[in-house]
């Protein structure tokens, strides 16, 4: 590098010069054994550190963190890590999506404020992912992801069993009475039993897919299991990366073009992932700037064929799809539906990066001419029920439900839900269509996933295992069933769906994308008259700022005023 090259890095503002604060900056860090040399001008690397005990999915990090500094290091670069709030999917309440725009705010402004030039985001558990890449977009410094990868399969009595999506089951089963409380109590320590997120194709999955999908990850650096030697070596390999990418100057604007997002839904179809894709696509879309909607992802991926035959949608777990070929093999399946000429983080085009991809077992990964099913993408549905969109994942729901009418049983909340669910007085049956409201961005508030909502103890007895539902609320990317979500405008907000009263017929019509409430114009005004908004409990703080900016669902449930970017400018001194 030249040495005009080496004065354009911003953190040669703290760190190049030879005056109180070139000495303030450079011997405050030297605390940490750091030599003289790391001063020289080399790039320096921020590594965002979702690492917690309290993220299970992300525990492992800070071994994958001196690995990246290996590589780093290696490339000449100068590694600075650095913790960033992290969002657990299992124990953070009221959900961690209410945080998702928080953490992606601390990573903004984390990046912004230090003599950064490039920067790893470390990923895994859901909310992680798009937390991060939103808020490095909001900088746009040259940045990678390193994906931490799934856990191993879970075993169980002799078969795989995966995570959230076997709970779902022994759950019902355990309710209908088909599974004793000490088998359900040994199968939990056999799904969860090595490092890593989610191994299904859940939101965790489905977010390191969508990241590569994007071009912002290593080839292949979606599906590599934690535990897997391959995690670390990737590591390596990306802070090397990250490091030349300062030289070039790659930043995310570059990468994440219109044509990286039409390739990222394609592949999303592709790989029967998570309804939460589409929020946290919309959202990462919204800080680049890309004009992206809600009908693009059922113009572009509904009818892309399913090529995966992962968990919800299908048999197998994220350590098969490793070693079937992983997102490459995919990825290059997809040829000729995607834009092979998409730059990625490697400097490279995604066609070039996929273009020897072999593929090992084709129960796992699909030719298109034999795929799974024929068409995968996640259906948006309109409606008087749903005036802004609402979605429903078919791969996930029951075929002979996707065209329905039936009565409604409505829930008011969530509270209301569990309190009358296996009630046996509740007037419900197989063919009825639960409601469930206040489950939205503002409703609850943080949109939790609760969509798939269990079913009436009393259907389940009759051996019924799904129904639809609606709400809008999101699910969880492990679930499956005939589930319609993200409705908007949501309840909370004055949406129809805040109207929908016990027997009132509704009208799925997912081939037609309708979703109809039958009551009459003048009864919904009537009923409109009489309704008020629910009030919240916590109404200070940071839930306060969350429910006067967030927005719709069909927005991606970002914050208003966090849109677009603030760039990377170096901010004026501290001192
Ligand atoms: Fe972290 Fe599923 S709980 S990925």
């Amino acid at each position: 590098m030249s040495t005009n090259e080496k004065n354009k890095l911003r953190s040669a503002t703290w760190f190049g010069n030879n005056d109180k604060m070139g000495f303030v900056h450079r011997s405050w860090t030297k605390n940490q054994g750091h030599p003289d040399h790391m001063y020289d001008g080399r790039p320096v690397i921020g590594i965002c550190n979702t690492w917690s005990e309290l993220t299970p999915c992300n525990a492992h990090f800070r071994i994958l963190a001196e690995h990246i500094k290996r590589g780093v290091y290696e490339a000449g670069g100068f590694p600075f890590e650095f913790p960033v709030m992290s969002l657990g999917e299992i124990l953070m309440r009221p959900t961690t999506m209410l945080y998702r725009n928080l953490a992606s705010m601390d990573v903004e402004e984390s990046i912004r404020a230090n003599p950064l030039d490039g920067v790893v985001l470390m990923t895994g558990c859901d909310k992680t992912t798009p937390s991060t890449v939103m808020g490095a977009c909001s900088v746009d410094l040259p940045t990678i992801v390193l994906p931490g990868g799934a856990m191993l399969n879970g075993k169980y009595r002799g078969r795989d069993i995966g995570s959230g999506t076997s709970v779902w089951e022994f759950s019902e089963d355990l309710r209908a009475g088909k599974m004793s409380m000490n088998d359900f109590l040994e199968a939990e320590s056999c799904m969860s039993r090595s490092d890593g997120h989610c191994m299904t194709m859940g939101t965790a999955s489905t977010m390191a897919c969508m990241v590569e999908a994007l071009g912002l990850t290593l080839p292949g650096g979606a599906a590599i299991p934690a535990a897997d030697s391959r995690r670390r070596r990737s590591a390596h390999l990306t802070g090397m990366r990250i490091v030349e990418m300062v030289k070039e100057d790659l930043r995310p604007t570059a990468i994440l073009t219109r044509q990286a997002f039409e390739n990222a839904i394609k592949v999303n179809a592709a790989i029967g992932g998570s309804t939460n894709f589409v929020v946290h696509l919309l959202a990462i879309a919204g800080r680049v700037g890309i004009d992206l909607d809600l009908e693009d992802f059922d113009k572009l991926g509904s009818d892309i064929p399913l090529l995966v035959n992962l968990m919800p949608s299908g048999k197998f777990l994220m350590e098969d799809f490793y070693y079937a070929g992983g997102l490459p093999a995919v990825i290059s399946k997809l040829r000729d539906e995607l834009h092979m000429n998409a730059i990625t983080v490697t400097g490279k085009s995604i066609g070039e990066n996929t273009e020897d991809a072999p593929l090992y077992n084709k129960e796992v990964i699909a030719d298109q001419e034999a795929s799974f099913m024929d068409k995968a993408g996640i259906a948006v549905l309109r409606g008087n029920l749903c005036e802004n969109g609402a979605i429903i994942k078919p791969s996930a729901a029951s075929p002979e439900l996707m065209q329905h009418r039936g009565k409604a049983v409505v829930f008011e909340d969530y509270d209301d839900y569990h309190d009358r669910i296996d009630a046996p007085d509740l007037d419900v049956d197989k063919n009825s269509v639960l409601v469930l409201k206040n489950v939205g961005p503002k409703g609850y508030p943080g949109m939790p996933e609760v969509g798939n909502m269990g079913l009436p103890k009393k259907i389940l007895e009759e051996g019924v295992r799904d129904m639809v539902r609606i709400s809008d609320g999101r699910m969880s990317g492990t679930a499956y069933g005939t589930v319609v979500l993200h409705v908007a405008p949501e309840s909370a907000v004055g949406g129809v769906l805040a109207l929908v009263e016990d027997g009132d017929f509704i009208e799925l019509d997912v081939p037609n994308r309708t979703l109809h409430l039958d009551v009459p114009d003048e009864e919904l005004e009537r009923r409109r008259a009489n309704w008020t908004p629910p009030e919240h409990a916590m109404s200070r703080g940071y839930v306060h700022m969350y429910l006067n900016h967030v927005m719709q669902a069909d927005k991606g449930a970002d914050f208003d005023f966090l849109m677009g970017k603030s760039g990377s400018e170096v901010p004026r001194p501290n001192h």
